[in-house]
């Protein structure tokens, strides 16, 4: 080959790469490696974040299934706009069956609320999914929550909003995001419950402030049967009831494989998780995409259930470790600057031209 030749195809292989760098893209262009690649955060958290050793006692409020009266939200809603966040006050919460929250709670600040686009009278009313933040620019939830009625949403379908753990309640610390681009995994269909987790590229950074807004690491090792973890997330407070304003915990602990498979629909690149001293603990509806945490790190995406909180029934949810190849190589967002891209182009236009004439 010639000289001439060889630059061309040099040139052509490099632009190829160039534009398979872009966000999104199936190449792995991952943090550590430098550049200018936007990185997950891998930092391990402290385990204290894991919400295990909470007791009864510091549990604000528990179980509001007992007949009390569903409070209108939206009614709610004009006040809680209106007035300020005080985590400490006696106002009323919905709170998931089984379920609880803790004052100061610090893992809420890595939950967000994946919102429909669609016009809404109220902030916060559109909450369609859970997810987390694995990067200033990426949200992890699951494929499902890209889909409505079996229609892929499109990027301007949806917008993500951090730092309401309160999700009706707008404060200073509230960061909306519109979205760059929506990624479900390539081999969701919305038929089953297969590779139920997909990605959303924000178009703008969220700013984590530590307190209200923070970047989760994802799973790196597997989550064994046994393992403690904590869900949270803005689901129905019970299976078709209505959903909380403010986030919920539950604490559960990952069920063997010889258990989950007993679910139906489970498989291979799934977990389930129960509470093995009170069935009624368990994600449900709005909840999906949501994270299941474990020790500072995001272990599951909230998936599926049969119903929510029934007995001899568990959670299931898309099982990050396993996914995590996939996550890290389509959360990395390498934009090469333009500066850079547009002499390789002239370039490439030059000897192209030199070549064949
Ligand atoms: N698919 C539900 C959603 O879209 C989540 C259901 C989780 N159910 C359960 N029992 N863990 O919000």
């Amino acid at each position: 080959m010639g000289a001439s030749k060889f630059f061309v195809y040099s040139l052509l292989v490099l632009l190829l790469f160039v534009d398979l760098s872009v966000p999104g893209c199936d190449q792995f262009k991952f943090a550590s490696r430098g550049g200018n690649c936007n990185t997950l955060n891998q930092r391990r958290s402290p385990a204290s974040v894991n919400g295990f050793s909470v007791t009864p006692s510091n549990r604000s409020q528990v179980d509001v299934r007992g007949g009390e009266p569903a409070p209108q939200t939206l009614s709610d809603n004009f006040s809680q706009n209106s007035s300020t966040y005080d985590e400490d006050n006696d106002e009323f919460h919905f709170l998931v069956t089984g379920g609880y929250r803790r004052e100061n709670d610090v893992l809420v600040k890595y939950l967000v609320s994946v919102q429909l686009n669609e016009n809404y009278l109220f902030f916060g009313q559109n909450h369609h999914c859970g997810g987390s933040l694995i990067s200033k620019t990426v949200v992890l939830t699951a494929a499902h929550c890209m889909f409505v009625n079996h229609k892929a949403l499109s990027k301007n379908d949806l917008m993500v909003v951090a730092g309401t753990p309160r999700r009706l309640l707008k404060t200073s610390n509230t960061q909306e995001r519109k979205v760059k681009k929506i990624i479900p995994h390539p081999k969701y269909t919305t038929h089953d419950v297969h590779d139920d987790i997909g990605l959303i590229h924000l178009k703008s950074e969220m700013q984590p402030d530590g307190s209200f807004v923070a970047i989760i690491p994802i799973a790196d090792e597997d989550s064994p049967a046994g393992l403690e973890c904590t869900v949270i997330g803005w689901g129905a407070i019970f299976e078709g009831g209505p959903i909380p304003d403010e986030a919920v915990r539950g604490d559960l602990i990952i069920l063997s494989d010889k258990f989950c498979y007993n679910l139906n629909g489970f498989d291979e690149g799934m977990i389930c998780a129960s509470n093995p001293a009170d069935f009624e603990v368990d994600a449900c509806q709005g909840d999906s995409g949501g994270p299941l945490f474990s020790e500072g790190k995001v272990v599951g995406v909230v998936s599926y259930g049969n119903g929510c909180g029934r007995l001899n029934s568990a959670g299931v949810y898309a099982d990050v470790y396993y996914y995590r190849k996939w996550i890290e190589r389509n959360a990395a967002t390498c934009s090469l600057p333009s500066w850079f891209r547009l002499p390789l182009i002239t370039l490439a236009m030059h000897a192209l031209r030199a070549h064949c004439l």
